[in-house]
């Protein structure tokens, strides 16, 4: 056993130090808050914070944002770097204002909702003249039941694939959490780099950003 921990952990680090992480940090000026960001090909950004004593070992809430072009339909963040059994947040805006629902796919088709996350909206929120900006502290992001309805934990500690999808067509009902929506345009992965997302700034960061 002891062996065996003291291998993976070599590897894991090996794995680590030759991975191409491709988030870095980045201050947000609306909410002072340091994430770890991702701008993809499509313009599209995913950012996210972690407490400092985030681990695979229990689960633990996070702060995330995405910014997105106005003209997108919907954006998606899919937690587990796949499209099936893991949690999925949607973004999009109706107008002025910034929308998100919680869904989760069983089949590669139009996921439905997913209760088990729950998410806060935090300043850091809003439409302007180019983008729309999501910003929420997540219950529910980072630990979910996998396919084989094993309970399963983002590592807190280590370099992590996230995928992404999204399409330029607008959902069929904006102002509704619940709407129905038409496939994506493109799908991606990438790696994002969660010990470096870790702050012990982190509940400092959701009291100062609650919305009253
Ligand atoms: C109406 C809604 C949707 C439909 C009909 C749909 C359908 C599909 C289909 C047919 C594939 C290709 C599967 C394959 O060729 O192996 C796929 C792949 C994928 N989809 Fe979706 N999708 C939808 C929404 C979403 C959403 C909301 C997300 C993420 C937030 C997402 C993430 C992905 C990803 C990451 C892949 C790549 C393959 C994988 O990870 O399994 N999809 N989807």
């Amino acid at each position: 056993m002891k062996w065996s921990a003291v291998t993976a952990g070599v590897i894991g680090l090996a794995g680590s130090a030759l991975a191409q992480v491709d988030s870095s940090p980045f201050i947000d000026a609306d909410t002072g808050i340091t994430f770890q960001s991702y701008t993809s090909t499509d313009g599209i950004t995913y950012r996210l914070a972690l407490p400092a004593e985030a681990t695979g070992d229990a689960g633990y809430d996070v702060i995330l944002q995405v910014v997105a072009p106005v003209e997108l339909g919907w954006a998606g963040w899919a937690w587990g770097g796949a499209m099936t059994y893991n949690p999925l947040t949607l973004v999009w805006h109706d107008g002025d204002s910034v929308q998100f629902s919680s869904r989760q796919a069983t089949g590669y088709y139009l996921p439905g909702a997913y209760e088990d996350a729950k998410y806060t909206v935090l300043k850091g929120t809003g439409v302007n003249e180019t983008h729309f900006k999501f910003t929420a502290l997540c219950t529910g992001c980072a630990s979910w039941t996998d396919f084989d309805g094993n309970p399963y934990i983002l590592n807190g500690a280590a370099d992590t694939n996230f995928a992404y999808a999204f399409s330029a067509t607008a959902v069929e009902e904006p102002a509704n959490s619940e709407t129905g929506f038409s496939i994506h345009d493109n799908v991606g992965r990438w790696i994002h780099d969660l010990g470096g997302a870790r702050s012990d700034k982190f509940k400092e960061w959701v009291t100062t950003n609650t919305v009253a």
